[in-house]
């Protein structure tokens, strides 16, 4: 599609929002900055722009042919991709399979303990409140989607986490929890935003539970350009 980018709308800690000459349509460009603690930690990790760029589209079109309605357009250049305008819910949507994180932390369960089902958590994207964790009550209450918009997010979340877990299995790693953000449409349809990438997932070897992700920075484990690497040549090889 032939899109003109002009102005920039908004810049997160990993990405660029720019307007264009259809309002139909955002540009996101994908940077290499990466931060942890929210914004405390800040740090570049090279190329991982043009991998999160790349890999979330590739999950957004395995999404698509699954069902998921996603802001997925067309990818522009290595870091740019045009996607649908949409009103992002002010909500990080967290989805579990096996305990880690703030999870563990919260409840004192070890990291790695299996889950006895996926669960799903919200908390609300505000970082000057540090993304406190909401509760379905609180959401509605505070009218940031209704009952019916909560329920698509939902079962769009479990479905996401159907399709990536067996595509994930498919190359030798555990899909340990991931965050979604889900977008509005002008005419109201809630869809998959964001991104998915190693920024936003946890992935581990399922043979040997090596960290595949963002903790091999936020834990200062070292190799993390490498880690980056790894989950994305995995999934090219497929
Ligand atoms: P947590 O265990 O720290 O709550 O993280 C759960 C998942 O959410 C994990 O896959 C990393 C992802 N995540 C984000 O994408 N952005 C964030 O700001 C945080 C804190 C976690």
């Amino acid at each position: 599609m032939n899109v003109k980018k002009l102005e920039q709308l908004y810049e997160g800690k990993a990405k660029k929002v720019f307007a264009t000459d259809n309002p139909e349509y955002y540009i996101v460009d994908y940077k290499d900055d990466a931060t942890a603690f929210n914004g405390l930690k800040k740090g570049t990790i090279t190329g991982k722009g043009v991998i999160n760029n790349k890999m979330s589209n590739i999950m957004f079109a395995l999404l698509e042919k699954h069902g998921v309605k996603t802001h997925f357009v067309e990818q522009l250049s290595d870091r740019e991709t045009l996607v649908k305008a949409v009103k992002i819910v002010p909500l990080e949507i967290i989805v579990r399979n096996v305990a880690a994180g703030s999870f563990s932390k919260r409840y004192g369960v070890e990291e790695g303990r299996e889950l006895k089902n996926p669960t799903l958590e919200f908390s609300l994207k505000n970082d000057e409140l540090n993304d406190p964790l909401i509760n379905d009550y609180h959401i509605l209450a505070l009218g940031i989607v209704n009952e019916k918009e909560l329920a698509e997010i939902k079962t769009l979340a479990f479905k996401v986490n159907d399709v990536m877990r067996e595509f994930f299995a498919g190359l030798g790693v555990k899909l340990i929890d991931f965050k979604i953000e889900a977008g509005k449409l002008p005419d109201g349809t809630i869809v998959l935003a964001d991104e998915i990438s190693p920024d936003t997932c946890r992935f581990w070897d399922a043979k040997t539970n090596e960290k595949l992700d963002k903790d091999r920075f936020r834990r200062d484990l070292g190799g993390v350009e490498e880690a980056y690497q790894e989950i994305f040549s995995r999934i090219n090889a497929k």
